[in-house]
């Protein structure tokens, strides 16, 4: 057997008063050393730095740390409180984009005549926008720089949710692109997210290269390998989620340090792997595990496809709107593909309200075709 070395013949009475004076040494540190984590440093002293554990123990021993301690108080008591019952349940739509809306005039025909059942909030981190849809005015918020897979991202993120937010009439909050488009109409979308008991928060374990792989040891204590996920940062979430996501600084602070592109390490992005560690952790009964934004990984490269004007027909609509199950691949070598139903308030319903990445090139086309493509 590797590792086990031949043990010098020791008589069995020895053997007992060596495990009974070991118990004893064990009962008294106990008593002296009240702490687990000091008792173990104690009497394994070589594993321990300043005190503290150089391995992570096992779940059963960790001690929760001040910061986690209060984190969790605050985060369980506002899932727990019901929130108050708006007369007038809103969803707001947050732009996330660099410069211009190429799609506005799509979705401002996909708003019209919905007045004070949404509202809108655009971050345009470059380029300040021209609106071309009476909506969209007056509706960008205060924006920064924003960084392609930085922390950067998340804050901008953060800042769409910290607007909405003030307004309490909004009940559920979606993330969306300049190259997103609607896959319905305003009232089934409206319908589905404002009745639904869960946020649509992507989340998957993926124990490959650009999952797991990017996991960093400095997240210890509070985040541990097991429990980091992966998502798409495309989210809508409820009202009691998007106030624990103000809530927390702990995890956040986290990711902001150890969650990273590096020169020598992983490179790991904040965007995909936060808000899902976050949730899944926290509240993984509340979260569905997909997103409603769609977006087509098949063809395997970096970037997900992108559809032109002459991709852009009735059948391919169709065919997305009719997805209902979704399909989590691993970075693994082979890969792993994992198919699961969606379930809305636990029947099989279509997966997507949204999809992406459409060019502008593709506006008057959808144009064209949306008031056929979101019949039901
Ligand atoms: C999402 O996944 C978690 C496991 O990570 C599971 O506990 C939870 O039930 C799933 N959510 C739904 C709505 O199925
Ligand atoms: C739609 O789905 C069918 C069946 O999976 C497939 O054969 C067809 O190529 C798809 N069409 C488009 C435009 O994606
Ligand atoms: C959502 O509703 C379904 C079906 O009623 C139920 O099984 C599930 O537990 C609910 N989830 C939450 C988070 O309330
Ligand atoms: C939409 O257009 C397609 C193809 O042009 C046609 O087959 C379909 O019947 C139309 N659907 C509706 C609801 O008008």
């Amino acid at each position: 057997m590797p590792g086990s070395r031949q043990r010098p013949y020791l008589k069995p009475s020895l053997d007992t008063v060596i495990l009974v004076s070991l118990v004893s040494l064990f009962l008294f540190s106990a008593y002296v050393y009240p702490s687990r984590a000091t008792l173990l440093c104690y009497i394994f002293s070589s594993g321990c730095v300043n005190g503290a554990f150089e391995q992570p123990l096992p779940v059963a021993y960790r001690e929760l740390t001040d910061e986690e301690t209060a984190a969790q108080v605050i985060m369980k008591e506002i899932l727990k409180k019901p929130l108050a019952q708006s007369k007038n349940p809103k969803i707001a739509f947050m732009f996330l984009t660099p410069g211009p809306l190429p799609l506005e005039k799509l979705w401002h025909k996909f708003f019209d005549g919905h007045d004070d059942r949404f509202s809108i909030y655009v971050h345009a981190s470059r380029v300040k926008v021209e609106h071309v849809s009476p909506h969209f005015v007056d509706r960008d918020i205060r924006s920064e720089k924003v960084a392609w897979g930085e922390i950067s991202m998340v804050d901008a993120e953060k800042r769409l949710l910290a607007n909405a937010l003030l307004d309490p009439d909004n009940q559920h909050f979606v993330l969306l692109s300049e190259s997103c488009i609607p896959l319905h109409d305003f009232e089934y979308i409206y319908n589905y997210l404002i009745f639904t008991n869960v946020s649509y928060i992507d989340c998957f374990e993926d124990p490959g290269p650009h999952g797991t792989g990017r996991y960093s040891e400095h997240m210890l204590p509070e985040i541990e390998r097991k429990d980091f996920r992966k998502g798409s940062q495309w989210f809508s979430m409820k009202r009691q989620h998007a106030i624990i996501i103000m809530a927390d600084s702990l995890y956040y602070t986290k990711f902001k340090r150890y969650c990273k592109r590096t020169k020598d390490g992983p490179n790991c992005y904040a965007d995909e792997h936060y808000f899902s560690t976050l949730f899944h952790m926290i509240d993984p009964g509340g979260i569905a595990n997909w997103s409603v934004t769609h977006v087509d990984w098949s063809e395997g490269k970096w970037h997900p496809k992108a559809y032109r004007t002459q991709d852009v027909t009735y059948e391919l609509l169709k065919n997305i709107t009719s997805l209902d199950e979704i399909i989590h691949v691993t970075t693994t070598v082979p890969k792993r593909a994992m198919l699961r139903p969606c379930l809305w308030n636990g029947v099989k319903r279509p997966c997507h309200l949204f999809a992406r990445k459409f060019y502008p090139e593709t506006l008057g086309r959808l144009l064209h075709i949306f008031s056929n493509y979101t019949v039901v």
